[in-house]
């Protein structure tokens, strides 16, 4: 193999379909090993990817010492296990695996819904102590109860579908569900005081956010349906746990279910296995043969993309784009990446502004993540020469928040005569900068115009560029003081705003000038303004 190779850790119980993909490519060398504490600290810098379940926790801590890792899959959906704040200011691009594992997720919900009906778990308990007591277990039935889904989103729909086969009736509450949508699913929205009141059964299919943590908690358990059952398979503390035994306890609530805790594993002594109305699982809401085949196929490929061609898919901190994507745009990626290294060497001023134009087919209605892959792209052209963090798309929009710099993106009809155009604007204190770039061709990129003065130069290697009195000689008298110097010109393009007004000049040259002769092209009579940038 040319170049180095790709090392990935493995560091849950994923699948062997994962680690299946990597054999006998000999790009990469994968190692499947739960390390934590010590040992993670310690092996974590040698590798570019890394594949977790929840049980390897990606802290901040862990990232420090990651100083070649470029992507974290999370072999599932939540993240909670992952600072993903820490990973995008150090560039590592982070994503889950989202599709693989709802229908396992929700399966697990209607198991512990009809688990908590019918006390199947201390039934089974009891039979297996050899007793034979019928009336403790006097269940109910689902039909024409009322169940409360909290969250809408993949899992909280496919309860829904399936609970309807079970004739509930379902209330639904989620703030991005509309009614339209709720009534195809066969869902009535609720607000959360309606479900709290009228639900025989809750089950909430939420992630863990400040806004989500404690929603049903100990206020809220003296507002429920006296005897309702509660489930979550979602995250822990999304249901109040302290608050839950209480009402456990007193028959409020008359049975619960858990798959997921505030701390997981759950201690053996905690408070909660020592309640007989609970139905407690570690965890397994995706622990299916087939979500753990999905999920662990999917992160294998999604890494493995990643790292080969920069593919990104199912990303949490960045924007997705994919193969096809990535190749079409790839020479508007270069070009915009060079524009915007452009732009930061001849910034004069303090930064307060940045704005990109897309104008062309190639960016109209549609382009949406093409627009943002390549104003990611001006922004990591541009940072990378005021920062020495890693800059890249996956950190860029953090440190450019961080600064307090607006960053705005438009469309515009004007494409100047090109088929596509992009333009980035850079405003100072000083003024704004507008640098246009166009494809000749297929993939020959090429600045077009600069502050008005339309060109058609080479984005490429050490450039000089200035700005001279439009008269006869000029360009000459700057070609023989490179000469002089030993200083080779590639390429040579020019624009003016008027016959003997202003011209500007991009020069392209094999080798950069030293210090004595840039001091002699600043002196020069009729060169007001000089610039060497490195493309
Ligand atoms: C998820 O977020 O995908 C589920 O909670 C599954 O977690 P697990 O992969 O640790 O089983």
């Amino acid at each position: 193999v040319s170049g180095k190779r790709f090392r990935v850790l493995i560091a849950d119980d994923v699948s062997p379909e994962c680690m299946a993909l990597f054999e006998g490519d000999d790009r990469f060398e994968v190692i499947q090993d739960k390390l934590r504490g010590e040992a993670l600290l310690k092996a974590i810098g040698g590798f570019d990817g890394l594949i977790v379940r929840s049980g390897c926790k990606v802290t901040a801590e862990v990232l420090a010492q990651a100083t070649r890792l470029r992507a974290v899959v999370r072999a599932g959906v939540g993240v909670d296990n992952i600072d993903t704040a820490e990973a995008t200011r150090r560039g590592i691009l982070v994503m889950n695996t989202p599709a693989g594992n709802t229908i396992s997720t929700a399966e697990h919900a209607m198991t512990l819904l009809l688990a908590t009906a019918r006390s199947i778990p201390r039934a089974d308990r009891s039979v297996r102590a050899g007793t034979w007591k019928k009336p403790g277990f006097l269940g109910v039935e689902l039909r024409g109860k009322v169940l409360g889904v909290i969250g809408l989103g993949k899992v909280g729909r496919e309860v829904a579908r399936r609970a309807k086969g079970f004739e509930m009736e379902i209330l639904g509450f989620d703030p991005m569900v509309n009614d339209d949508f709720a009534r195809q699913l066969g869902v009535k929205l609720a607000e959360l005081d309606e479900i709290f009141a009228k639900a025989d059964f809750i089950t909430v299919h939420v992630p863990l956010t400040p806004k989500t943590k404690g929603l049903i908690d100990a206020e809220v358990m003296n507002r429920l349906k006296p005897g309702v059952r509660l489930i979550n398979c979602a995250r822990g503390g999304v249901i109040d746990q302290a608050a839950l035994i209480e009402a456990l306890k007193d028959g409020r609530v008359a049975a619960a279910a858990l798959d997921v805790y505030e701390s997981e594993p759950l201690a053996a002594d905690h408070p909660l296995t020592g309640l007989d109305n609970i139905v407690l699982t570690p965890h397994l809401g995706a622990s299916t043969q087939e979500a753990q085949e999905n999920v662990g196929i999917m992160s294998g490929r999604q890494i493995k993309a990643y790292l080969l061609q920069g593919e990104i898919e199912n990303s949490i901190n960045t924007v997705s784009l994919d193969a096809q994507e990535v190749a079409r745009i790839e020479p508007y990626v270069k070009l915009m990446h060079s524009i915007g290294g452009l732009q930061a060497q001849l910034l004069d001023g303090k930064l307060q502004r940045i704005r990109v134009l897309f104008a062309g087919a190639e960016f109209a209605d549609g382009g949406a993540r093409r627009r943002k892959a390549l104003v990611l792209s001006a922004l990591e052209g541009f940072f990378r020469h005021y920062l020495n963090a890693p800059v890249n798309r996956v950190s860029v929009m953090h440190f450019a928040k961080e600064h307090g710099i607006d960053i705005d993106e438009a469309k515009s009809t004007d494409s100047g005569g090109f088929e596509n155009l992009v333009t980035l604007e850079v405003e100072t204190d000083a003024g704004r900068r507008i640098v246009s770039g166009a494809l000749f061709g297929a993939n020959r990129p090429r600045i077009v115009m600069i502050d008005g003065y339309t060109m058609d130069a080479v984005p490429e290697g050490i450039a000089l560029l200035f700005r001279n009195d439009d008269r006869p000689g000029m360009l000459g008298i700057v070609g023989q003081v490179l000469g002089q110097a030993g200083v080779n010109i590639a390429n040579v393009s020019m624009g003016r705003d008027m016959s003997g007004g202003t011209a500007l000049a991009f020069m392209n040259i094999d080798s950069e000038p030293n210090a004595v002769l840039r001091a002699a092209l600043e002196a020069l009579e009729g060169v007001p303004w000089l610039r060497i940038a490195t493309l």
